[in-house]
This record gives structure tokens, sequence and C-alpha cells, in this order.
């Protein structure tokens, strides 16, 4: 875990199959508030424990990342599945929250074809590596344009994902599969919202993002040109400054 700066706690979440220097940017840039940015369990730098990995776990982790630092509420920041953890955070620990930033996700539970996908990746995970499983995911997190504009991110992001460890990988994908549906939950959110997606995103398109975002009171949302799923990546620039603005509207 990383812990820079002071000022608005911000807790960044990242999705999968990534760690958390997916947020690197927003870590630099972002002098004006406390990032807090954690690998979820069985990624990075945190433990790899053979089971137990489910949306209610990764979220408990988070609030005793929070107690470790002192902070008692924070913004959080999660990225597609990041998002989905930030869902759990909400229904189980929503006193923690001061501020909530979706990137880059969706509310609704798997549909039975991805939940079959999800077994199908775990397969491929345990025979043939956790690589396997990230050149499957690559074509569709980055957009067209990054592949096009920006090899060295592709070559990044590819060596990000061969690092991750097998129980990490297989017990995200059983979390993803068995995680609640959170649509009930949006209209209940309390707290500010930003709502951000790359244009390009194929994981998350655009339309169901805006959807999501229309269900929760007062969330805005914003739109990244050039930016596929993962948008603090491949466009730093123009996503740090939606993060940046609301948290100054925040504070
Ligand atoms: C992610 O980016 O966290 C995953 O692509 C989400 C998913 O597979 O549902």
């Amino acid at each position: 875990m990383e812990v820079e700066g002071a000022g608005v706690p911000v807790l960044f979440v990242h999705g999968f199959p990534l760690d958390r220097r997916m947020w690197r940017h927003q870590q630099e840039r972002l002098s004006r508030c406390q990032r807090i940015v954690p690998d979820l369990r069985g990624v990075g730098a945190s433990s790899a424990p053979a089971g137990g990995y489910s949306m209610g776990r990764y979220a408990d982790d988070l609030v005793t990342v929070l107690d470790a630092v002192a902070v008692r509420r924070a913004v959080v920041c999660g990225l597609s599945m990041g998002g989905y953890v930030a869902f759990e955070l909400v229904r189980r620990h929503a006193d923690r929250l001061a501020g909530l930033i979706l990137c880059d996700t969706r509310a609704e539970a798997d549909s039975a074809e991805a939940r079959g996908n999800r077994d199908a990746l775990i397969g491929l995970a345990e025979r043939e590596g956790v690589r396997a499983v990230g050149e499957r995911f690559l074509p569709k997190l980055l957009a067209p344009t990054t592949f096009a504009q920006q090899p060295e991110l592709v070559v990044d992001v590819r060596e990000m994902m061969g690092r991750l460890s097998l129980p990490g990988v297989v017990g995200a994908l059983r979390a993803m599969r068995d995680r609640p549906d959170s649509t009930a939950l949006l209209p209940t959110i309390r707290v500010p919202t930003l709502v951000i997606v790359g244009e390009e995103d194929q994981v998350t398109p655009v339309a169901g993002v805006e959807r999501m975002a229309a269900a929760i009171p007062g969330a805005g949302v914003v739109r990244i040109p050039a930016a596929g799923h993962l948008a603090p990546l491949e466009q730093p620039g123009p996503t740090t400054s939606a993060i940046g603005d609301f948290l100054t509207r925040l504070a």
C-alpha cells in the first residue's frame, strides 16, 4: 500500500487484472489530497491466500486499510472491479464514505453467460497461468486509439497483468462471478458521486455507465475521449482533471 499527501483522503481501488500501479498518474498529480493506494488481497504487495475472496471480503479489507491510516471517511475511487468493491462498501460500510468516484464500471451482477465465461477463465488460469488470462483481457481493456498511439502503454499493461498471482486471479474471477447485483443500491447512495467512462470502453460501454449514473442522485458523468476501459491510464490528463475538479468541489 502507498499513502501520500494530506487533504481529502481518497482511497483508490484498482480493477482486474491489474494492481495499484494503474493509479500512478493520479497518485502523482493529485497533490492536494491524501492518496491511499492499496493492492487488493492476492495482488502485488498484498498477501495471496488460497481462498476467501469475495467483494465483501475486499470491502472489509479496505476498511482495515482505512483504520490502519486512521481515516474515518474517504472518497472511494474504484475502477471496474474496484467499482464493484465500492458498491460493497456502500452496502456494508456507508458511514466510511465521503464521496464516490466510479470509473468504467457497472452495477449489474454477471449474466449466466458472463458467469460461464468467468469459469472458463478460471480453468484457463489453472491450466496455462495468469498470463493467458491477461492475453484474453487485453484486447478489450484498451481503446483502439490506445493500441494505435500508445504501444508503450500496451507493453506496460501486459507486464502488470503478468505479475499477478494465481490465487489472486482465480479468487478475483470467483468474486466477480458471485457478486450481488447492486442496481437497487444506486438510488440509496447519499454521498456526492462522480462517474467517469472512456468513450471507447468495450467492457462497460458508455450507454450502460450513463444509465448507472442517472440512477444515482445528483451524480455527474464525465466522458473521456480516446480512452477505453482504463481511462486513468490511457488518458491520465483529462481523467485526473475530472477527479481533481470533483475533489475541489467536495472540499
Ligand atoms: C475490471 O476491469 O476490473 C474487469 O474487467 C471487470 C470485469 O471483468 O467485470
